[in-house]
């Protein structure tokens, strides 16, 4: 088991290792540009008012989000297990003359360096709910959590075409293990996502459908992964999402779940 866990580790690391100096790629394109700004403005909602509050990226790698924070004035901890989406990460921060607010850490979420009770806002945007005990361990009482978490309603109905048993599988249980781009996440539905963060003391403020709606609106292909697109059409687009993204009657269709809540 613990050295499953290792080989886990090992080659999610591997993976992100090869994968760092074109990570940041993806979000110049429309889709990535899209799904960036409605996680941003959903993000913007939850922020500390104080911009002295800490602040951790966990699970972090270039930096998406530790950027941007660190130039609003938080002091960030960004942390992750691969060392070339960190030196990818260090070499953002320091071109942006930011470096200074933040501490890069390498470590794994599910054993987190931080004292209990460190930070005042823990994000972690990688789906690994299994992570959440020691998530929530080091948000201060009073503090708030952001994490991603993979859609079990919207992974099964992608699955369909190819696996029509495996996502009634999927569907039918109470939570599972998928594999998305051959890394292993816990699936989870909205209710399943309450359960578990309620049952760790966590009192949960809302969750939002994110990734994988723009396919709901049928947009094509060659949009969505071009570099260059009309403004309009963008704002229109990322007003449909992130309208979408609030609606329960759609909620379980997105590929990921964003929950917000507070440590209680
Ligand atoms: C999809 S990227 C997300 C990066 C960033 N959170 C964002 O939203 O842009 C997934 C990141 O999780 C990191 N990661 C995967 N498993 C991890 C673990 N157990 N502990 C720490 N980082 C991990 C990978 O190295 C990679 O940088």
């Amino acid at each position: 088991m613990l050295e499953d866990k290792i080989k886990d580790i090992e080659s999610k690391r591997k993976k992100w290792d090869e994968h760092a100096e074109r990570y940041d790629e993806w979000y110049e394109t429309f889709k990535g540009a899209a799904e960036n700004y409605v996680d941003w403005e959903l993000l913007k909602g939850y922020l500390p008012k104080d911009r002295n509050a800490k602040i951790l990226d966990a699970a972090g790698g270039t930096g998406r989000i530790t950027l941007p924070l660190a130039k609003m004035g938080y002091s960030v901890t960004l942390c992750d297990i691969s060392p070339a989406m960190l030196k990818v990460a260090r070499q953002k921060l320091l071109k942006e003359g930011v470096l200074n607010k933040v501490q890069i850490s390498e470590c794994d979420v599910h054993k987190l360096r931080f004292a209990d009770q460190s930070f005042d806002f823990v994000l972690c945007w990688d789906g690994m709910i299994e992570a959440a005990k020691e998530l929530i361990r080091v948000t201060k009482k009073g503090g708030k959590i952001s994490i991603f978490l993979v859609n079990k309603c919207g992974f099964a109905v992608n699955m369909f075409r190819e696996n029509p048993d495996s996502a009634l599988a999927l569907l039918r249980s109470k939570s599972d293990y998928v594999y998305d781009e051959e890394e292993r996440y816990m699936a989870v539905s909205v209710d399943e996502a309450r359960e578990i963060f309620e049952k760790e003391r966590i009192k949960v403020i809302e969750i939002y459908a994110v990734c994988g709606m723009l396919d709901l609106l049928s947009i094509p292909k060659e949009i969505q992964e071009s570099r260059s697109w009309d403004e309009k059409f963008f704002r229109q687009v990322t007003e449909m999402l992130l309208r979408l993204s609030k609606e329960p009657s759609v909620k379980g269709l997105s590929r990921h779940l964003v929950l917000y809540g507070e440590r209680i």
